[in-house]
This record gives structure tokens, sequence and C-alpha cells, in this order.
């Protein structure tokens, strides 16, 4: 069985700051809005799925990615949510959790921009 989908404005895009995870609330649910630095926008469920935090209370960063043997390289800047509780960190592009043996991923919403407006379907 599902359930019907319906698409809310929650604010303008002046109303989400780059680099942050902004909570609106729809029909009860805390939902996170991120706007990237790379213009794009991404809707998360407020809840962590390792132990339940409200993830968007951590940051939005990159991660270490691979490199050379002994390298340290940092990468993806902007594009991981850090959760404040256990330090998990959630691929923005699809709510999976990277460098955990873990299946457990964000919950994600369409989000888009229409005139200005940032809207997303639940
Ligand atoms: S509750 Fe988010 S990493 Fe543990």
């Amino acid at each position: 069985m599902s359930k019907e989908k319906k698409q809310v404005t929650v604010g303008r895009i002046a109303d989400f700051p780059v680099g942050k995870c902004t909570v609106v609330e729809i029909d009860g649910r805390e939902i996170g809005i991120a706007r990237l630095k790379n213009g794009e926008y991404r809707a998360v469920r407020n809840h962590c799925p390792h132990k339940g935090a409200p993830v968007c209370k951590g940051f939005i960063s990159g991660t270490m990615v691979p490199g050379a043997v002994g390298e340290l390289v940092y990468g993806r800047d902007g594009e991981i949510l850090v959760c404040p509780w256990h330090g998990y960190e959630f691929d923005l592009a699809t709510g999976a959790v990277i460098y955990q043996e873990s299946s457990e991923k964000l919950l994600m919403y369409p989000v888009e921009i229409r005139n200005g407006e940032v809207v997303v379907t639940v």
C-alpha cells in the first residue's frame, strides 16, 4: 500500500544558508534542507539511522578520500553530513553511510527549486 505524495514549499532559497542543514517541519516530521556548495539541495529526515540522533545538528563537511599509501587526502568538501552523536558520515548524494559496514541510510526526499522557492516532495 503506498501513501499519496505531496509537494510542500518550505521557504525561499535565501532561508537556507549554503553548507548548513536547516530543519523544517512537515506534517510533524523534521526534515533538514541541506544547501550544498555546488548549488544543489538535499532534503533528509532529521533522524540518524544509527541510534536516532537529530542528524542535522551535525555538520556538513568533506571526508578523507582514497589516496596513495601513507597519504591523507581530504575531498568531497560540502557533500557529507556528519552525525553529532557518533560521527557517522553520510553521503548527501545517496544517504548512505560511508566507511562503515552498514546498510543504514538517511531517509531522503526529492527537493527542487521553483521560482526561488524550495519544494520538497514527501
Ligand atoms: S546516532 Fe548518528 S552516528 Fe550514532
